[in-house]
């Protein structure tokens, strides 16, 4: 049967309707590409997509048998995070556990086009797309500028007004609360970890990334630059630059370090920390992650030290970052998304389960993942530390909470509080709702495809109705009136209307479409390459092991003084207080929260 592939694989496209640019309406099923043919035909190439055909949707015969067999995300998902004592049995046998690892990585990374392939300029390949790092990469090219719709040929000639959409189905009414019991903890961390790699060069537009090495590189923590990074540096030890106040350490100040922070006018000097990102000034949850980070740093550089006494201060800073990029990794992997997952499988951070496989180190951070990692529903209406709560305009900037309560207490206050539910509709807070508004906006410059586009993308099948989509009626009658056809819904209002998993922070898509992103993202580290990863690349057993036994818990522990707080990606019991405290909060919010906005507005793009 695949002996006549060939052949039909050059099979011509007939007249779509006139004028129009036929890839439209995206006739190329199975990740067939289209390209248009005169002006009025098109070709599908479906090599090696497993299928053939003029619009690849025949199944070779091998396609066809795994189709047959192959259980829908859905159902993994479910027999993922059910069973418990099964996965228990599992989680303990080694050979089980790595081959269940290896599928869990192999099956997502394969979904991502390394090398990369288009961007938000070129939705054909290019050497220009493939080179040039200063974009984003794309995972679907862009929607063609000759369609009869903005989202090719499904949905009205006019996408919905922005703002309405935003007031009608993205802020919040009340808080809700993540069922999987997320904690501020998690939701800072988020934005501390993406931020190394989510840096929109908003003077050259939504399309241009300013992290050169589209991934985890921690310039977050030691500067995008080589020149800020040196102005950092203590060049002693390989230690950077900190100031101890009240027996503690904390980074630096702008005056000490000499290096482009962003503080509004009110902010003291004194109480300006520099950081590897000049926007971290801007949520103390960030400047918790930062001091916490440089004081790992310092503290892996002592350890190194006695390890290695003949080692100068260069090669202790170099060998000391790539522990704690392993560090990070290994914190991801096994707390980070661990948690996000609900897995009763138990994850494994281990280079060597993907050696035998073909798998490329390298990646590119896209733009779909960039957009759709906007999980500003997490965020709280207030900020519950001991026994204050903070308003947006008291946290935000407010750098001296962080040594006026200290990380310990910080740590244990943002891990007991409870963060948002992402999926489901109307819970992003009025503070933030301009920074989805803004996502929004951006993809729609980038001509985005549909929601439903990516679904197909990422092996889902495209949601047939509105509200097979939401799960509800009343969200699904507004975005009904607003799209006219459920596949012109948008990328991002759609992943945050989507109907939530059974008690899950997100949708389908948002796990199906991220989870591969970031896997390739983790696992494409330079580090975790076979040459890498061995212990001399991280001066020997010792710094291995730090790297091999990292977690959050431990993160904080060999960093604070006194007794350690529990740190934890999950509100550690969801108490009745807790629950108090997040209606009391909820009672607070006011629609005049304008100040923080104004705050933000800046920096809305990059936090
Ligand atoms: C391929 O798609 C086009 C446009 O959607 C359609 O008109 C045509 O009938 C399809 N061809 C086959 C063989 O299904
Ligand atoms: C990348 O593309 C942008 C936009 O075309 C251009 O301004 C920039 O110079 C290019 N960068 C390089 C390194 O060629
Ligand atoms: C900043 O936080 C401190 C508590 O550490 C608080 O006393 C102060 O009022 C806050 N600043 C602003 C501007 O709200
Ligand atoms: C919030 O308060 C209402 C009424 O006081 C109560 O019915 C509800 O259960 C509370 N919600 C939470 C999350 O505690
Ligand atoms: C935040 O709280 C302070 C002190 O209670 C209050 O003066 C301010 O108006 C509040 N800001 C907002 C935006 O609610």
């Amino acid at each position: 049967m695949s002996t006549t592939v060939p052949f039909l694989l050059l099979f011509l496209g007939v007249l779509a309707c006139e004028g129009a640019n036929p890839c439209c309406s995206e006739p190329c099923e199975n990740r067939g590409v289209c390209t248009t043919v005169g002006y009025d035909s098109y070709e599908c190439d479906c090599t090696r997509t497993g299928y053939y055909g003029q619009n690849c949707t025949t199944p070779e015969f091998f396609t066809w048998i795994k189709y047959s067999l192959k259980p829908s995300p859905n159902t993994v998902h479910y027999i993922l995070t059910h069973f418990r004592a099964l996965w228990n049995i599992i989680n303990n046998i080694p050979f089980l556990r790595d081959a269940i690892m290896r599928l869990v990585l192999t099956s997502r990374a394969h979904l991502i086009d390394s090398p990369p392939t288009y961007n938000s300029d070129y939705g054909y390949k290019s050497w220009e797309a493939y080179s040039n790092l200063s974009y984003f990469t794309r995972t679907l090219p862009p929607v063609p500028e000759d369609c009869p719709t903005p989202m090719g040929v499904a949905g009205k000639k006019e996408l919905p007004d922005v703002n309405v959409m935003a007031e009608k189905l993205l802020l919040r009414r009340t808080f809700i609360p993540d069922p999987q019991q997320t904690s501020l903890m998690f939701a800072f961390f988020a934005q501390h970890f993406t931020h190394q790699f989510f840096k929109t060069d908003m003077k050259k537009g939504p399309a241009f990334i300013r992290a050169k090495n589209h991934g985890v590189d921690l310039s977050h923590i030691y500067g995008e630059e080589l020149e800020r990074q040196h102005k950092l540096r203590l060049f002693k030890d390989g230690k950077l630059k900190h100031q101890v106040l009240d027996g503690e350490v904390y980074p630096p100040t702008v005056s000490d370090a000499q290096v482009d922070m962003h503080y509004p006018p009110h902010v003291p000097e004194s109480h300006r920390f520099a950081v590897g990102h000049e926007a971290f000034g801007l949520v103390p949850g960030l400047l918790m992650y930062a001091t916490l980070w440089l004081r790992e740093h310092n503290r892996v550089c002592d350890v190194l030290k006695t390890e290695h006494p003949d080692w100068d201060d260069e090669r202790l800073f170099q060998t000391t970052r790539l522990i704690l990029i392993g560090e990070t990794i290994k914190i991801v992997i096994e707390d980070y998304v661990q948690h996000l997952s609900g897995y009763h499988f138990k994850l494994k951070f281990d280079p060597e389960i993907l050696f035998n496989q073909r798998f490329q180190y390298q990646n590119r951070i896209s733009s779909e993942f960039n957009t759709l990692y906007h999980w500003h529903p997490l965020m709280p209406d207030g900020f519950h530390i001991q026994d204050e709560v903070y308003n947006y305009s008291q946290f935000l900037f407010n750098t001296t909470l962080l040594t006026d309560y200290g990380i310990s207490n910080l740590v244990e206050s943002f891990t007991n509080q409870i963060a948002g539910r992402v999926a489901g509709g109307r819970n992003v807070g009025r503070a933030v709702l301009m920074v989805a508004v803004k996502s929004i906006e951006n993809s729609r410059l980038m001509r985005f495809q549909s929601l439903n586009a990516y679904r197909k993308r990422f092996n889902m099948k495209p949601y047939v109705s509105f509200e097979d989509l939401t799960g509800e009626k009343e969200m699904a009658a507004e975005l009904e009136e607003m799209y006219g056809h459920v596949d012109a819904v948008e990328l991002y209002p759609g992943l945050l209307v989507e109907k939530p998993r059974p008690n899950g922070i997100f949708g389908e898509t948002m796990v199906e479409m991220g989870a591969p992103y970031s896997l390739k993202g983790l696992l494409g580290n330079p580090i975790c390459s076979p040459e890498y990863w061995k212990p001399s690349t991280f001066g020997g057993a010792v710094g291995f092991n730090i790297v091999n036994t990292a977690s959050l818990q431990k993160l904080v522990c060999n960093n604070v003084k006194g007794p350690c707080p529990v740190a934890s990606f999950h509100v550690p019991k969801v108490r009745d207080s807790v629950l108090s405290t997040i209606n009391a909060s909820t009672a607070h919010s006011s629609q005049k929260e304008v100040n923080p906005t104004v705050l933000l507005k800046d920096r809305s793009s990059e936090l």
